[in-house]
């Protein structure tokens, strides 16, 4: 159960696993006191005292000074030389800003944030605390949620320029979390296009460490999470810290150490190149940040990153929903078809069960390569002389639903769009703008550009009568100008963006909350809790190798669900590795996400399209416990050649197990890999080779593995409770 309690000067969140505790000091300075599991009380004396800056009665800012207390929202310019949450300029020119505890207030539930995603939910208690700078009048109202079910603290700022003259906020974090030590590890995700979210894990250093992006997206090389886990910390056990941020633009994510080895973390819009105008009585919303706390290692931190995002942040309709078993044109045709081409690879598609066609990139302007025609989506009469309408209904005729790729942020130079609106395009005048992918990226500040991209894409559903879209969006930021915005507020282009994207993003899901939303940014470049609240999906790479893949799912999975990855599929050898691996390796990687296929089902072997039809038969039925069950990871592709995970249905009766060898190695001995979350008191039957074995057996001696046939050998085992 969730509830906020007052005790003195304490403000204390708790349920059943975690607290968190804050005091207000004397001169109302608010100090943070503790985050970590749950506590009946706590000496916040004995707290302070240990970092030295005094204690709840004596404490004074002249006395102490500011520079070793822990706070809750720290700004810079008064003695904290440590890096502050809020930075300004005011009306002025200093960047002091002094923050003082005025009031706060406890809430049932959850307030939403204007125009930002947030996690929701009435099964939580909300504390609003306001601070105030007594000489600038600015004032900084920050939101702490707890929540019943998640062992989770959601928090936002919320920044009014109480004064009478503009100001110009140069930083503004959504958290910042003073720890008292630094025996921490910190990992962070980490990669590239096709190469997204490798596990990084180094000890924490003095000085600055962490992710950030100024990309324009959440992008490929960085992802807004942040762990620290203790030195012995593992995938079963051992403290663990995870942040995250709900949000898809330019972030930062850190932890810094300071001279008495305590830690400062602080999550939010990355404040490199940002600046935002605060007129009088104006209020700016950060995104929201997300603490989880576990002391049942790594995955238990995982586990409560999964419940957070399916049971407070993804859309309710789709969460739990049956996600249709796809086939995606891309990599079988790429831009090389006609209506008939795909009717046809449909029709091969329907036959093995497939459940949803899609049709990518390609059926627009004159598209025929990545050159050309991104804005004008009128369809290619060349290509689909029938128009989209008549592909759809020949798709639907063999028993499928009909979804569509289109990619609404972006201008091809070489487009209607661009020729009539070259203002439309983020560019600085006087500059020649760069490409990227040969397209230019529409400026989502402006509100008839907005409404430009919420038309087509409405229209465009609607012409097809879409069951599903594919939002993808291939290119980051460059030339970062808008015309539209003034030269003193630049530097906010980057955020609006974020903004008009997401009203767009909330103006068409309401609209059609029946169509499947899938996300994609040349893979996973911009799959982030931000974009989940819209799209309960994301491509997770463009890499579609199954042994990249166990890489790519094993490190997104540290934040994010198996529900929200797709996963597909593929034809050997590999498009992007050129490996040729087995199909059940295959299947068995792909089923880590919501499964469907990407190949040319015409050029399958009659063995292969049989075990197709057997295929969708298996994720039809494990769907439940693959994506929703309670997922383990056991064997990291990061630190040896072997990957192995689990998810565990939520009443222990039924488990997938997927266990890959990397390559094949001579005259090694059979993995003998622990399983995870199974009831020790049952019985449990592997179906694929109806062994039986014990749960308490399967978690403490292990489970045998043997695979044999080359690299990338594979096991797909399905558990159930025998006699059940
Ligand atoms: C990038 C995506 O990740 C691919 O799946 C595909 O849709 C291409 N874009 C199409 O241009």
């Amino acid at each position: 159960m969730a509830e906020i309690l007052q005790q003195g000067n304490l403000y204390h969140l708790r349920n059943d696993h975690i607290s968190y505790i804050m005091a207000v000091m004397p001169e109302n300075v608010l100090a943070h006191i503790y985050f970590g599991g749950r506590l009946h009380q706590i000496n916040a004396d004995a707290v302070l005292r240990h970092t030295g800056a005094g204690d709840t009665k004596s404490f004074t800012v002249q006395e102490c000074g500011l520079d070793r207390l822990p706070q809750e929202y720290p700004a810079f310019g008064l003695g904290d030389q440590r890096e502050g949450a809020l930075g300004i300029e005011n009306a002025d020119g200093s960047v002091a800003v002094d923050l003082r505890y005025v009031r706060a207030e406890i809430k049932n539930g959850k307030p939403p944030l204007a125009g930002l995603p947030a996690t929701f939910g009435d099964d939580c208690k909300t504390l609003r605390v306001l601070l105030a700078d007594p000489c600038t009048r600015v004032q900084a109202e920050l939101l702490y949620t707890v929540f019943d079910d998640c062992d989770v603290i959601a928090r936002s700022a919320r920044i009014v320029n109480g004064g009478t003259r503009d100001i110009q906020l140069e930083k503004v974090m959504s958290l910042s979390l003073d720890l008292p030590d630094d025996r921490w590890e910190m990992i962070t995700l980490n990669g590239s296009w096709a190469r997204e979210r490798s596990v990084n894990r180094r000890a924490l250093m003095p000085g600055f460490q962490g992710a950030a992006t100024q990309c324009g997206a959440s992008s490929h090389q960085q992802s807004p999470f942040m762990a620290l886990a203790r030195r012995g910390t593992t995938e079963q056990q051992g403290e663990a810290l995870g942040v995250s941020l709900i949000y898809s633009g330019n972030f930062v994510a850190k932890a810094a150490v300071y001279q008495n080895r305590s830690v400062r973390i602080a999550a939010g819009i990355n404040d490199a190149d940002f600046s935002w105008k605060l007129c009088p009585g104006e209020a700016f919303q950060t995104p929201e940040a997300v603490l989880v706390y576990s002391q049942s290692g790594l995955n238990g931190m995982s586990q409560e990153f999964h419940a957070l995002w399916e049971r407070h942040l993804l859309p309710h309709k789709w969460v739990y929903a049956h996600r249709p078993v796809l086939f995606n044109s891309w990599e079988a045709a790429y831009f090389d078809f006609d209506e008939d081409k795909l009717v046809d690879i449909a029709r091969s598609a329907a036959e093995a069960g497939v459940e949803l066609f899609v049709m990518d990139d390609g059926w627009f302007g004159h598209r025929d390569d990545d050159t050309t025609s991104l804005g004008d989506w009128f369809v290619n009469r060349k290509k689909l002389p029938g128009g989209l309408e008549r592909l759809a209904d020949r798709v639907r005729a063999l028993g499928l639903q009909f979804g569509i790729w289109m990619e609404p942020e972006m201008v091809s130079p070489d487009s209607e769009l661009y020729r009539s609106h070259p203002e439309w395009a983020i560019h600085i005048p006087g500059r020649a703008p760069i490409t990227s992918r040969h397209q230019l990226i529409l400026d989502m500040s402006r509100e008839d550009v907005q409404d430009y991209v919420y038309r087509v894409v409405s229209d465009t559903l609607k012409a097809c009568k879409a069951s599903y879209i594919k939002w993808d969006m291939n290119r980051n930021f460059s030339n970062i100008g808008s015309a539209w915005l003034g030269a003193e507020r630049q530097k906010e282009l980057p955020h609006r963006y974020i903004l008009g994207l997401y009203a767009v993003m909330g103006r068409l899901t309401a609209e059609f909350p029946d169509i499947l939303f899938e996300g994609c940014a040349g893979g996973g470049g911009r799959f982030d809790p931000g974009m989940l609240y819209y799209v309960p999906q994301f491509w997770c790479s463009d890499n579609t190798d199954a042994l990249c893949r166990c890489q790519i799912q094993y490190g997104t999975s540290l934040f994010l669900p198996p529900s929200a990855m797709r996963s597909h599929q593929i034809a050997v050898p590999n498009h992007q590795t050129g490996r040729v691996t087995p199909i059940e390796s295959r299947f068995a990687v792909a089923l880590g996400g919501c499964f469907g296929y990407e190949l040319d089902p015409r050029k399958l072997t009659d063995d292969e399209r049989g075990a197709m039809k057997n295929q969708v038969k298996y994720a039809r039925e494990s769907e439940d416990t693959r994506l929703h069950g309670t997922f383990y990871r056991l064997l990291s592709p990061f630190e040896g050649n072997d990957t192995a995970w689990m998810a565990v249905s939520g009443d222990q009766s039924e488990a997938v197990f997927t266990f890959v060898r990397g390559h094949a190695l001579a005259n090694e001995v059979p993995a003998l890999v622990c399983l995870q979350g199974l009831d020790p008191e049952k019985v449990y039957t592997v179906r694929e080779t109806g062994e039986s074995y014990g749960g308490d057996e399967l978690m403490r001696s292990g489970l045998l593995c043997p695979v044999d046939g080359g690299d990338a050998a594979s096991l797909l085992y399905t558990l159930h409770v025998s006699g059940a």
